[in-house]
């Protein structure tokens, strides 16, 4: 008698090879064509596993129970519903399926997209015994084997994807949540350096400005990267290609330089009044660095950034520093 984690490891296996298999036949021709659509090659296809699941809401149910699979394995699998007026049935149908890894390349889970603009755009398994989103990051199972000297951290399956293929082995997905201080430990294992590469929206712009101090507290440096004027990496490489990411990649920006650039927007630069504000709060921040080496270096970065000099800069964060 196996135990259930192993059980249920081993029927998302099974699953993903169902998946797998199914797109490439006739029913997966859509799917294909999906993700064809979508620039994504053959080799990519392959090597992350992709799938599709059938447009019959029980394809996968019957498939598995064909295989003996008990019911109360399907439940605890998270690959199934369970309502009373259907009873048990797929959770997944008529979608991409993208499996989720663990970083020894296990199947933990999975997620499914609508081909089109159908609602939900995602559907994810559930928490199970072997799947917890905290603790996992999408393609570390091969970003780990990059040997890059950092790992380039985004909010999307598409994303990872796309980085992949474009040459940027080293991306990996927090998968539609926040970063956890579980995730920044788990990083922290295969590197010293984050790249932050979230949405350009202003969820991704919260979402990396709150993964700063979770990265910092891990001991790992984060700089943030601009992804505008597109909206995530995937769209960005599909327009400006490699060699452009690469150039952002290089000018991404420290981590405090992003704080501070994403704070002045709340203010009106054109107006003294707005502008006084701003360097207020700014030097504020800067004097919250304690050693002091470090604070020059970054108030003269500021002042560079916002042409201003040293000296005046220097005397505000002192003032500011005095009041505490
Ligand atoms: N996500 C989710 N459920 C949703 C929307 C998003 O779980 N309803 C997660 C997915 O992991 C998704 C990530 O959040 O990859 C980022 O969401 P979003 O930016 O909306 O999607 P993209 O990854 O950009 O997807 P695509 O390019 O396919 O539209
Ligand atoms: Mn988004
Ligand atoms: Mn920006
Ligand atoms: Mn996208
Ligand atoms: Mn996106």
């Amino acid at each position: 008698q196996q135990d259930l984690k192993g059980r249920i490891l081993e029927l998302n296996k099974m699953a993903a090879k169902y998946f797998y298999y199914q797109l490439r036949t006739e029913n997966g021709a859509q799917a294909m064509e999906y993700l064809k659509g979508r620039r994504l090659s053959d080799e990519t296809i392959k090597g992350f596993g992709l799938g599709y699941a059938n447009k019959y809401s029980d394809d996968l149910y019957r498939y598995l129970k064909k295989q003996g699979i008990s019911d109360e394995l399907l439940r605890e699998s998270g690959l199934m519903n369970v309502d009373e007026r259907h009873g048990m049935y797929d959770k997944f149908w008529n979608r991409v399926i993208f499996p989720i890894m663990d970083v020894n390349g296990r199947v933990i889970g999975f997620g499914g997209r609508v081909m089109g603009d159908g609602k939900p755009k995602y559907l994810n398994s559930p928490e199970t015994k072997v799947f917890d989103k905290s603790r996992n990051l999408y393609g570390l199972n091969i970003a780990r084997t990059s040997r890059q000297k950092n790992l380039l951290v985004c909010e999307g399956y598409m994303d990872v994807i796309s980085m992949h293929q474009a040459g940027f082995k080293n991306a990996v997905a927090s998968l539609g949540t926040a970063l956890t201080t579980q995730h920044a430990s788990l990083l922290k294992r295969y590197t010293d350096e984050v790249i932050l590469t979230y949405d350009s929206d202003a969820a991704g712009t919260k979402a990396a400005l709150r993964a700063v101090p979770i990265l910092k507290a891990a001991g790992i440096a984060a700089r943030v990267l601009h992804m505008d004027p597109y909206k995530d990496p995937d769209e960005f490489i599909k327009a400006e290609g490699a060699e452009a990411f690469q150039e952002r990649i290089d000018k991404a920006e420290n981590s405090f330089m992003f704080e501070i650039s994403v704070l002045e927007k709340e203010y009106d630069m054109k107006d003294p009044e707005g502008k006084t504000s701003f360097f207020n709060e700014t030097a504020k921040k800067l004097a919250a660095f304690e050693v002091e080496l470090e604070r020059e270096n970054y108030i003269e970065a500021t002042a560079a950034k916002y042409h201003i000099g040293f000296d005046n800069l220097r005397k505000l964060v002192n003032r500011m520093a005095l009041r505490g």
